[in-house]
């Protein structure tokens, strides 16, 4: 099987490929990629000279990029995105092209190819915002709502997938997924930057009241999920994936991230909110349960250490990319007062 992955080289991508080789050596993986400031080679150092791996730098956006890499693929696992929500709000142009732009590019090269599946994945803020005082979550029947530019071309991304399905055929899955951590997640994530901002003596900026909450999942539970869709999901359905419902609100999260480093309370500080900020996100993937037997096998507090180990056993790798760019982004975001 020959397997097309776009943004092979960020966060979820990478712990996929290398999830993948490790579990379907058999297969042939190429990773296509451009390479962003969300990109890194690094994290697929332990299998570059493999020789079913293969990595292409090319631009989703580009149909001339994306035509010759799609010849002869039987499945294309589509993660490439801009997809860091206060990055939308400053600057939203990029995520268009590359969300909605770029996934349009790829379905029709896909079409184009006969390819056999085309798997988008896809994220629970689509959906908009729960309250904070309700139990309701998310499942395959709520509606779109969504309500920052990263969700919103997010959003429209399903729905070309959705369209491409419809209208011409094309054998199409989509995962919406909630909030990962663990290794090599860029630290501009909520849970990354805290880690390393502590480690490095900073304190931990928490938006707003603190009182946030996201329905987190360990990274390989995710890839777990999207390999069972792969394996036997049906064409044309979307499948919900979350976590083991431990909803805490993101003060104590970190919290529980100055504990696990040694440090104390003062290392947190409250700072001003993010715009049209969602109070909470919680996602039902019992459905995906019922019809794949996946389920979510990582808790919360023992992978949350375990991805702190990881970021102190890693500080060459996360001090590399918190550098250059990362720290013009940081000032903007967090001390110019500019947003
Ligand atoms: P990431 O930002 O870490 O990685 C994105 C990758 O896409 C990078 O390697 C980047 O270089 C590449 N890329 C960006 N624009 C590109 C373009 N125009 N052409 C080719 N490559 C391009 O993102 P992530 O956190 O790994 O997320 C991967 C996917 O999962 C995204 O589609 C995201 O919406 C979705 N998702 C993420 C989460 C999460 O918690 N991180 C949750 C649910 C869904
Ligand atoms: P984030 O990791 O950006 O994911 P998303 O916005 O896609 O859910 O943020 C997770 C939560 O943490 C969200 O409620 C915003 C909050 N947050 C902070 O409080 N401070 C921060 O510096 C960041 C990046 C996020």
């Amino acid at each position: 099987m020959k397997i097309l992955v776009t943004g092979g080289a960020g966060f979820i991508g990478s712990n996929f490929i290398l999830y993948w080789i490790k579990n379907h050596p058999e297969d042939e993986i190429i990773n296509f990629d451009a390479l962003t400031y969300a990109g890194n080679l690094e994290n697929l150092k332990s299998i570059e000279d493999n020789p079913n791996y293969k990595f292409v730098k090319g631009n989703i956006a580009q149909s001339n990029e994306v035509g010759p890499v799609m010849s002869g693929v039987d499945i294309v696992v589509h993660f490439a995105a801009e997809s860091h929500v206060d990055r939308s709000i400053l600057e939203p142009s990029s995520f268009i092209l590359t969300n909605i732009v770029g996934t349009q590019v790829l379905l029709d090269a896909a079409l184009k190819n006969n390819v056999k599946r085309f798997h988008h994945i896809s994220t629970d803020e689509v959906f908009g915002e729960l309250d904070l005082n309700d139990t309701n979550k998310f499942n395959e029947r709520t509606n779109y709502n969504p309500r920052s530019p990263y969700s919103a071309t997010k959003a429209g991304s399903d729905h070309l997938v959705r369209a491409y399905h419809f209208t011409y055929g094309l054998p199409i899955t989509i995962t919406n997924c909630s909030n990962n951590y663990g290794p090599y997640q860029f630290p501009e994530k909520f849970i990354p930057l805290a880690i390393t901002n502590v480690i490095e003596g900073k304190k931990i900026p928490v938006y707003g009241d603190g009182l946030y909450i996201r329905d987190w999942l360990y990274v390989e539970d995710h890839v777990r999920a999207i390999e069972k869709v792969l394996e036997r999901g049906k064409v044309g359905k979307t499948y919900l994936i979350g976590g083991m419902t431990e909803l805490y609100p993101n003060i104590e999260i970190a919290k529980k991230i100055v504990r696990l480093l040694g440090k104390d309370e003062s290392f947190i500080e409250f700072v001003k909110d993010r715009l049209g900020h969602d109070r909470r996100y919680d996602v039902d993937w019992s459905k995906t349960k019922e019809e794949l037997g996946w389920e979510p096998q990582h808790n919360f507090d023992d992978w949350l250490k375990k991805t702190v180990e990881w970021y102190k056993e890693n500080e060459s790798w996360w001090k590399k990319v918190k550098s250059g760019e990362y720290k013009k982004y940081y000032k903007t975001q967090y001390e110019d007062g500019s947003r």
